[in-house]
């Protein structure tokens, strides 16, 4: 079976295991942790990366170190792994679901504007402090104006585009509506490490990107996260988090913290990886413009390819199929290249049709309904070889034409 994505662990993954456990540290404190938070920082362009134990950790503690809480609302797209939205429900908040753009499956960028412009007003909110007066009386201090979704009344606390597949949406745009409305930035990177916006690096887009070293992703470390920033502050902050919040060097701890750090051990192998980091990303590429040119002549059938603008790290790539079919079809086109011992999968169903999430407030999602079910993932392992990607190519066109 050719595989959809198996890590390639061919560097000096094995060596730094060793050394892990000829040095006894094996744990969240060592070296590799340290080395995987600089060059995570130093290969996306950003100042400063604090490890955590995988890319949800490290949404929660981005968010969290943003200020989301209780109650408020967080916008995220759609079309995104659940664990975007579930890092929002982590932190007691609840997502404000976008349509996607198709020209690169991320977060829809006009319509963000207009259901901000048409769906939020400023509001001075009055909250309960837990302090009492002196005197027993419970206060109320007023905050700040806050941006409010008026349909829930809710308190819109952060923008969370998702890179998908290592596209970047034009996020100087999306800093840009953030800033107008006060919002803090915080880009879901995790499936794009390696990825840039034309040119530039990923690391100063957001106010804090998060990226994952899960065991599908381009870098693999086992599993594992980081949050990368330019801002000190934010990073300090969840440093402090995901080390239970201690105060060293007593068992003092100042706030509910959360045992979120990467060990040393998943760090060792994620240091090897991004060691290969430029040859894994055009391996991705390459991987990407084979398939969309080995397999150009079905485009009279309706069969386009995965979106890919300049710097996407091509995370994943593959067919998507015509306009209207629907996911029996694709699902059928997958067990056809099972039949063809070639792994491939129907891909993310967008958040609002998941049931934790079928009553968030959502836009219109008439482009990634019309999109999901028509997504086939196809054999994108770094290390796959030209034979492997002819064969793929050879079967995907049998199996397409019996269907189309
Ligand atoms: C878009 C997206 N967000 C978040 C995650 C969560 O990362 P992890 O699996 O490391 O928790 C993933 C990957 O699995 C992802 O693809």
């Amino acid at each position: 079976m050719i595989p959809l994505a198996v890590p390639n662990l061919s560097g000096n993954e094995r060596k730094y295991l060793n050394n892990c456990i000829d040095t006894t540290f094996v744990s969240s404190v060592g070296e590799y942790v340290t080395k995987l938070e600089e060059m995570s920082a130093q290969l996306s362009g950003a100042a400063y990366g604090v490890a955590t134990s995988s890319g949800t950790t490290a949404l929660d503690m981005a968010l969290i170190a943003a200020g989301v809480g209780r109650d408020d609302l967080v916008i995220i797209p759609s079309y995104t792994f659940i664990a975007t939205a579930n890092a929002v429900a982590h932190c007691g908040a609840i997502p404000w679901l976008m349509d996607i753009s198709t020209d690169d499956w991320c977060m829809d960028i006009d319509l963000l504007e207009h259901e901000l412009a048409t769906k939020t007003e400023r509001r001075r909110v009055r909250s309960t402090t837990e302090d009492s007066e002196p005197g027993g009386a419970r206060s109320t201090s007023a905050e700040p104006d806050a941006l409010i979704h008026i349909e829930s009344g809710r308190r819109i606390a952060a923008i969370m585009p998702v890179y998908v597949h290592g596209n970047i949406p034009d996020m100087h745009r999306l800093k840009d509506i953030a800033r107008s409305y006060d919002l803090p930035l915080i880009a879901d990177a995790a499936c794009a490490i390696g990825a840039r916006l034309g040119t530039e690096d990923i690391g100063g887009l957001a106010d804090m990107s998060a990226v994952s070293f899960n065991g599908n992703k381009t870098v693999t470390a086992g599993g594992g996260g980081v949050v990368i920033s330019n801002d000190k502050a934010f990073i300090d902050r969840i440093r402090h988090l995901t080390t239970t919040a201690r105060v060293w060097p007593d068992y003092d701890f100042d706030e509910v913290g959360y045992n979120y750090r990467m060990t040393n051990i998943q760090a060792a192998v994620g240091v090897a990886q991004l060691e290969r980091l430029s040859d894994f990303i055009r391996s991705k590429q390459k991987v990407r413009s084979f398939y969309a040119t080995e397999l150009s002549d079905l485009r009279k059938k309706g069969i386009t390819f995965f979106p890919a603008k300049e710097g996407c790290s091509c995370w994943f790539s593959g067919i998507i199929l015509p306009e209207g079919t629907g996911l029996e079809i694709s699902k059928k086109v997958c067990a056809g290249l099972k039949e063809k011992d070639i792994d491939s999968r129907t891909f993310w169903k967008p958040v609002h049709l998941q049931t934790p999430y079928t009553e968030a407030p959502r836009s219109d999602m008439t482009k990634s309904e019309s999109l999901w079910q028509r997504i086939i993932t196809l054999p994108s392992s770094t290390n796959i070889t030209d034979v492997e990607l002819d064969t793929v190519a050879q079967a995907v066109r049998t199996v397409v034409n019996e269907l189309f």
